[in-house]
């Protein structure tokens, strides 16, 4: 009886433990956030990615720089159209907006100069053995199956017209009869993955032995039917790949739709803090991926990413000039030890070039170390230049609230702070500490306009956020600020996750409702979620909670307007919240509440004027 009792446990042990073996078989629904992919991201959404950088973001989509908006430094492109164009970023735009105008090469046009991609299977044009005919070379040329991935053979779709790219790019086809595999030379190709055109990849020669020729089916409506019906993955522009693909660091999708949602990647590709994969030859490779930077971080073994960068790029610049038979040898690893000849221009190194070229923004960075050094638990007392973008604004006698300073003459506060009708009455008290002992740094600046979110709810608080735009001297073309530095603007809800530790400061009161009369600071953390204390109150996308578990440090009576601060990798202070409500102050479950300052990108810009606050080309 015992025994029989003792198989039986035994038996269902190892049934369970098949069914568990067999569940396991799918765990890749794990690693997709369902609730990101109802936002559709694509290569587009600079919510989740950088733009090119013959593009903008506007309101979360990167859309078409014009072609003066580029760096003019570079050297002349060729397009598809017969025309030149003075930098490849001019081309590009110009596409961007004209997208029948594709790249056609490096260097001035020439009356002959063409390129053309082919495949020949049967009777179709969407399947068989790529064929490319580069810009000057004569012949009809193929491809090295070992240099061929999808991430090619999308390009090289897109190129022959199937907006979805590759179905597959492993597939073997048969030689053309008249072909003989010793003799058949073939080129390598590199691409990033989002060219438009194949000619826009690097090609080389290279002198090794046949290994196979690279071959492709594209994506057709007759070939949807071969994809697996109960394992797909839906990209956004409408391909259904396996699950597999997703989350695995390649674009598989060709729109990059099934790498910006992740929880976890696949294989070993890079797992930026936003929920994108990236492949992990992007991890110091000298330019940041991530949107949160941490695919540059600690790559100091190899060399300085910065350096790294700079050091690549007059190598490729110097290459860009030369079209063809130069002879460049290549870094230390083996596999490409003999000579690569280089048939076409690096036109990655050129993008990357020109990413460098756009206007940089100075904002975030404090010269005090001692915040950062201080591990701190509550209310402490701030010392000179560790909130230099904090400011407090006088309302008479009074100072009720606190703001934020974001470049220019440009305050950011709270819309419950401010009445347009009150701005003579305002001052802006800046670099400023102590009420009782007055600092020599602090500046005052009477406001000219206030600005008001037109729709600011103040019953519900929605929206309570406004812009104050100081005066100038008279004595002064700008607003001088000597002792104050910008707080950076966040452009994306996914540049700071819940649990990122953040830092909130004002001269508001304390638990006791006691007065304070230094500005004081506190770490708290994000906190995702928040419907679970406020209920309907709470408006995930407008607002921010933060706090501590206990509820110790909070926001309080005066504090409103003023800054939550996060620092990103590099420690980048960005204003991630204005102080803008919270149940009582300090009390455990009532986290202070915040206006989500990303959700107001736009809203900003439109009022201060993009160029100020906007970084990384968005
Ligand atoms: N509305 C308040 C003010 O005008 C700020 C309240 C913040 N409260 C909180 N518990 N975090 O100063």
């Amino acid at each position: 009886m015992k025994l029989i009792r003792v198989a039986l446990l035994f038996l269902c042990c190892y049934l369970s433990f098949c069914k568990r073996s067999l569940t396991s078989d799918t765990p890749q629904e794990d690693l997709i956030d369902k609730k990101c992919l109802t936002e559709k991201y694509t290569h587009l959404s600079c919510n989740k990615v950088f733009c090119q950088p013959w593009q903008k973001c506007i309101d979360g989509t990167c859309v078409c720089k014009l072609p003066y908006q580029c760096p003019k430094n570079g050297t002349s492109v060729c397009s598809t159209n017969g025309r030149s164009y003075p930098t490849y970023c001019q081309q590009k735009s110009f596409e961007c907006l004209r997208p029948e105008a594709k790249f056609l090469n490096n260097g001035k046009c020439t009356p002959e100069g063409q390129f053309s991609v082919s495949v020949n299977y049967r009777n179709t044009n969407s399947e068989g053995i790529v064929e490319v005919k580069l810009v000057d070379q004569d012949e009809k040329m193929f491809i090295c199956k070992n240099s061929w991935s999808i991430t090619q053979a999308n390009v090289a779709c897109r190129d022959l017209g199937f907006q979805q790219g590759a179905f597959d790019a492993q597939t073997n086809f048969n030689l053309p009869n008249h072909l003989h595999i010793n003799d058949t030379e073939c080129l390598h190709v590199h691409c990033r993955g989002l060219e438009t055109s194949l000619a826009e990849c690097t090609f080389t020669k290279r002198t090794t032995g046949y290994q196979g020729l690279a071959g492709v089916i594209c994506y057709t409506q007759s070939v949807e039917d071969f994809v697996r019906k109960d394992n797909i993955f839906q990209c956004v522009n409408g391909k259904r790949i396996s699950q597999e693909e997703a989350c695995d660091g390649l674009n598989n999708c060709g729109d990059q739709s099934d790498e910006l949602c992740c929880k976890e990647c696949r294989g070993n590709s890079f797992l930026c803090k936003s929920g994108v994969c990236i492949p992990k030859e992007y991890k110091c490779n000298g330019e940041v991926d991530c949107i949160t930077g941490e695919d540059e971080i600690g790559c100091q073994e190899r060399r300085h990413p910065e350096l790294q960068g700079f050091e690549l790029m007059p190598r490729a610049a110097g290459r860009l000039g030369l079209q063809g038979l130069e002879t460049v040898a290549r870094g230390p690893e083996p596999e490409i030890e003999e000579d690569t000849k280089l048939l076409t221009a690096d036109m990655d190194a050129e993008r990357k070039r020109i990413k460098s070229l756009l206007p940089k923004l100075s904002c975030g960075v404090t010269n005090s170390e001692h915040i950062r050094r201080k591990r701190v638990v509550g209310g402490k007392a701030a010392e000179a230049g560790d909130f230099p973008w904090q400011v407090a604004i006088r309302d008479g006698e009074k100072i009720n609230c606190g703001g934020i300073y974001i470049g220019g003459c440009w305050i950011l506060t709270a819309a419950h702070c401010v009445r347009v009708s009150k701005a003579h009455r305002y001052q802006i008290w800046t670099a400023f500490l102590d009420w009782l002992k007055p600092n020599s740094e602090l500046t005052v600046f009477w406001v000219n306009k206030v600005i008001i979110h037109e729709n600011y709810n103040g019953a519900t608080y929605e929206n309570d956020i406004a812009l104050i735009e100081m005066k100038k001297y008279s004595n002064q073309r700008e607003c001088e600020l000597h002792h104050s530095i910008p707080a950076c603007v966040p452009w994306s809800p996914y540049l700071f996750q819940p649990n990122d530790k953040c830092v909130v400061s004002g001269w508001g009161r304390e638990k006791d409702n006691q007065k304070v009369y230094s500005l004081k600071w506190g770490e708290v953390k994000l906190i995702g979620n928040c419907s679970k204390f406020y209920q309907d109150r709470y408006y995930e996308k407008k607002m921010q909670c933060a706090g501590t578990d206990d509820g110790s440090i909070d926001a309080c009576k005066g504090d409103s307007g003023g800054p939550l601060v996060c620092m990103d990798i590099n420690n980048v202070a960005y204003v991630w919240g204005v102080v803008s409500w919270g149940e009582n102050c300090g009390k455990p479950d009532f986290p202070g509440v915040y206006t989500k300052v990303a959700n107001y990108f736009d809203w900003i810009s439109q009022h201060v004027g993009r160029s100020l606050i906007s970084q990384h080309n968005v």
